[in-house]
């Protein structure tokens, strides 16, 4: 597993989880994944920080709650019909994992396994968090919370962050 910056795959990565990327957490025995389509990646503290943001009504923010750390995939193979999957079932109903067929292996730097797709993988540690504050947000950006769900945002430093793609690189746009 070959480690990488993650400034060298921030293009395609950014395109992608745009698409539809993998969130992985785990809390104890409860393990769950959805997908996400909003994250940033960059520089925070001098750190590298990626952020993912997921509404309190998610089976996921149950678990990330309990945890001190994520993993995402950022898939480089169409798996979108996983991703609807993952992005539309709950946890709290579906073992999503069993359903995608999705397989599983051990993160390298935290206890948070990654998926085993194809693609780029993002080990984090979660360093700050912050619950959004609904006064704050830009009335034009407020019809996106109809049901007043709003998210709590997770800054997790990549601790670890390297490519599965082997020589397919083509699929990732
Ligand atoms: C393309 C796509 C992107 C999504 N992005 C997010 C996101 O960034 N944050 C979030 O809270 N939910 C997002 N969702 C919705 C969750 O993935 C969805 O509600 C999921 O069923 C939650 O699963 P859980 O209850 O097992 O946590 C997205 C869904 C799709 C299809």
């Amino acid at each position: 597993m070959q480690h990488i910056e993650f400034e060298s795959v921030s293009e395609k990565v950014i395109r992608q989880i745009k698409k539809g990327a993998f969130l992985t957490v785990q809390a104890g025995d409860d393990l769950n994944v959805m997908t996400i389509g909003w994250a940033s990646l960059g520089y925070i503290w001098g750190r590298p920080i990626m952020t993912v943001l997921v509404r309190k009504s998610r089976y996921t923010f149950g678990i990330i709650e309990r945890s001190s750390e994520f993993s995402v995939s950022v898939p480089s193979v169409d798996m979108s019909s996983q991703l609807a999957f993952c992005g539309s079932e709950s946890g709290r109903n579906v073992d999503k994992f069993k359903e995608c067929s999705l397989e599983i292996f051990p993160a390298s730097r935290i206890k948070t396994p990654i998926i085993n797709v194809p693609g780029i993988h993002f080990e984090c540690k979660i360093v700050y968090k912050s619950e959004m504050d609904p006064s704050a947000l830009v009335e034009s950006y407020k019809h996106l919370y109809p049901m007043k769900d709003y998210h709590t945002i997770y800054y997790g430093e990549m601790v670890h962050t390297y490519s599965t793609e082997g020589e397919a690189e083509e699929g990732l746009n």
